[in-house]
């Protein structure tokens, strides 16, 4: 079994997430505006929590852990993490809303062209011929209080970096 390192997500909690288990807190649709291919993302990319039950509105969360940007969803008590990079042309994969595709098979559907992504193994899923292509799906553990941690298979070099020592 592979050795992973375990940081906690900061400043969010599993009862911060939005839930997409719940049928009434979803939203008819997330507008986002569409961003031609190749061009860098510009979308809202704010960290943290984004959800507005008042109107109806919910997504998922992004967050920064070990340098990765990382899209977070939670359905019932289990929270997927994956990059938040479309595998397609780099679309923000937090602001997409979540397909059941039965039996809890569960998918984000990008919110720039609608590619479909498993958030179990990362594939791509729709549009049909591409389930060659995958992104980085992340294990998530998650404590009785609440607290999120992703598994990663290493620090990033920020965490090995050390102040020059003069002689
Ligand atoms: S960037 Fe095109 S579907 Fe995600």
């Amino acid at each position: 079994m592979e050795n992973l390192v375990y940081l906690p997500v900061e400043k969010i909690h599993l009862n911060d997430l939005y839930d997409w288990s719940i049928p009434v807190q979803r939203c008819k649709s997330t507008k986002v505006a569409l961003s031609p291919v190749g061009s860098p993302a510009s979308s809202p990319r704010k960290s943290g929590v984004k959800v507005d039950l008042e109107n109806g509105k919910g997504t998922g969360s992004l967050v920064k852990t070990n340098e990765h940007d990382i899209a977070l969803f939670r359905y019932k008590t289990t929270v997927f993490a994956v990059k938040e990079e479309c595998p397609h042309a780099g679309g923000p994969l937090h602001l997409g809303e979540i397909e059941d595709l039965g039996d809890e098979l569960l998918c984000v559907r990008c919110p720039w062209h609608g590619w479909r992504i498993s958030l179990h193994d990362g594939h791509v899923t729709l549009p049909k011929g591409h389930n060659f292509q995958s992104t980085v799906v992340y294990p998530v553990k998650i404590t009785q209080e609440g607290q999120i941690s992703i598994g990663f298979r290493g620090l990033d070099s920020k965490y090995f970096k050390v102040d020059e020592v003069e002689f």
